[in-house]
């Protein structure tokens, strides 16, 4: 499948059915969900119920949660994308690497291309982002990305903040 985007050393592409695996490995592992509201898929079929009603159809939207990929070597290294949340009615910005590539700015690299692609292409006029207050690194990405801060919020009985681009 064509890449939607590409950045210097990443590029981004719309999951399909066929990449349960790739989900399967990201949010089967402890690490990447312990900050997120939901936690980690336990069997491929976890992840295929995920795949299915949530991620593939946000794209009717034209944004969505799109698989990061290495340009380097075509590695998948996680998600991020904007998403609209239907209940909200807010778009919404998120990011999940697999560990071993994190620390290297993939999460600013692709969150800043991402926004890009939203407000530019898709004329998306506001866009949140929420994280854990314990989530640091998280917190640092949404910062770095040049959103501001609005409110703290109880997000899955846990205090979170929440950011937003305008
Ligand atoms: C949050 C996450 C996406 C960050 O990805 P990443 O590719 O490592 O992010 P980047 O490398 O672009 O930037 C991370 C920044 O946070 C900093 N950081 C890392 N851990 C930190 C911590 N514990 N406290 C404060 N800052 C921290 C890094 O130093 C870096 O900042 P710098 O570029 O100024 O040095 C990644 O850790 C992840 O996938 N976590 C699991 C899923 C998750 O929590 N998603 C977000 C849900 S809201």
């Amino acid at each position: 499948m064509k890449p939607l985007i590409t950045t210097e050393r990443l590029y981004l592409r719309e999951f399909t059915i066929d990449d349960v695996q790739l989900i399967f490995e990201l949010n089967s592992d402890p690490l990447v969900t312990k900050y997120t509201e939901k936690g980690p898929d336990k069997t491929l079929e976890d992840a295929r119920k995920r795949l299915q009603n949530e991620i593939l159809p946000q794209y009717t939207h034209g944004v969505g949660r799109w698989a990061v990929f290495l340009k380097s070597n075509d590695e998948f290294i996680g998600w991020c994308g904007v998403k609209y949340i239907e209940k909200e009615k807010v778009y919404t910005l998120g990011y999940r690497f697999l560990p071993k590539h994190w620390g290297k700015g993939y999460a600013t690299e692709a969150g800043k291309a991402s926004l890009e692609y939203a407000t530019n292409k898709m004329s998306i006029k506001e866009i949140f982002a929420k994280a854990m207050s314990v989530n640091a690194a998280s917190i640092h990405v949404i910062k770095k990305l040049g959103m501001v801060y609005l409110k703290d919020e109880i997000c899955a009985e846990h205090s979170a903040e929440v950011y937003v681009l305008k």
